[in-house]
């Protein structure tokens, strides 16, 4: 595992944001495996901001999301479909035909999974997968427990994960109860990893994944036998870590 310091989580924004639009510049075609929550924003911004003053184009690039929740409409203000929008997809020149996320309101969720699978290994794997972490060690909607060989699943959230994000909601009871989530193998064979990690509330999970075992009770932990992956985590993370 390769380990990058960021002074702060601007920097660490824009540490991720360099490696991302290296990657895409100098790509014919790329596919990128993209994450929501607090900590990818940031990069985003960069992302946004980067194409706005260099032009850097996104037209050759299909991008693929970790997860989705069950049940939210795409129009919804709490879907990871309109996260997307909101922070990324509206203000780069990508094609909307070659933006993928999970369909949360299929009315058959189990073919939605095999579907969405199928669709990222026809479509070639992906070669960078972004990354956050939960404090339980979770990655994308896997929590702790989730096996290892696990393909795109339906999922239900941990407490601790519907608790973490009930702040982008009115309330904890307006939190589905369930996700689509690409399942740890289809992370797993992602040609590239960049787990983002920032903040002093991240410090126990980012020491459990660089001291402790690898076990599918912190999911995470699996990562560190990734042939490719870079943390960047910034100092308020890493504590005295490292
Ligand atoms: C988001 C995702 C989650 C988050 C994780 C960290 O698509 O799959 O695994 O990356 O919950 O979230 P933040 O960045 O909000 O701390």
């Amino acid at each position: 595992m390769k380990i990058i310091k960021a002074d702060n989580y601007s920097e660490l924004c824009r540490t991720a944001a360099k490696i991302i639009i290296e990657k895409v510049t100098h790509a014919d075609k790329i596919n990128l495996g993209l994450a929501t929550g607090s900590t990818p924003i940031g990069l985003y911004c960069f992302l946004v901001d980067d194409h706005l003053r260099n032009h850097t184009s996104y037209h050759h690039v299909k991008t693929f999301n970790l997860d989705e929740y069950v049940g939210l409409h795409p129009v919804d203000r709490n879907s990871y479909h309109y996260y997307m929008r909101e922070h990324l997809f509206h203000h780069l020149d990508l094609l909307p035909e070659n933006i993928y996320l999970p369909n949360g309101i299929s009315l058959d969720l189990d073919a939605e999974c095999e579907q969405y699978e199928s669709l990222i290994v026809n479509q070639g794997g992906i070669e960078l997968q972004l990354l956050g972490l939960g404090r339980n060690g979770h990655i994308g909607f896997n929590e702790p427990g989730t096996s290892f060989q696990s393909k795109t699943h339906v999922v239900a959230l941990d407490n601790s994960t519907r608790k973490a994000n009930s702040r982008f909601f009115d309330s904890i009871e307006q939190v589905p109860q369930h996700a689509i989530t690409m399942g740890m193998e289809t992370i797993f064979s992602s040609k590239e990893i960049l787990l983002l990690v920032s903040g002093e509330g991240k410090a126990g999970a980012l020491q459990r994944l660089l001291e402790g075992e690898i076990l599918e009770e912190f999911p995470a932990s699996i990562l560190k036998k990734h042939p490719n992956i870079t943390v960047i985590a910034d100092n308020a993370a890493i504590g005295s870590n490292v």
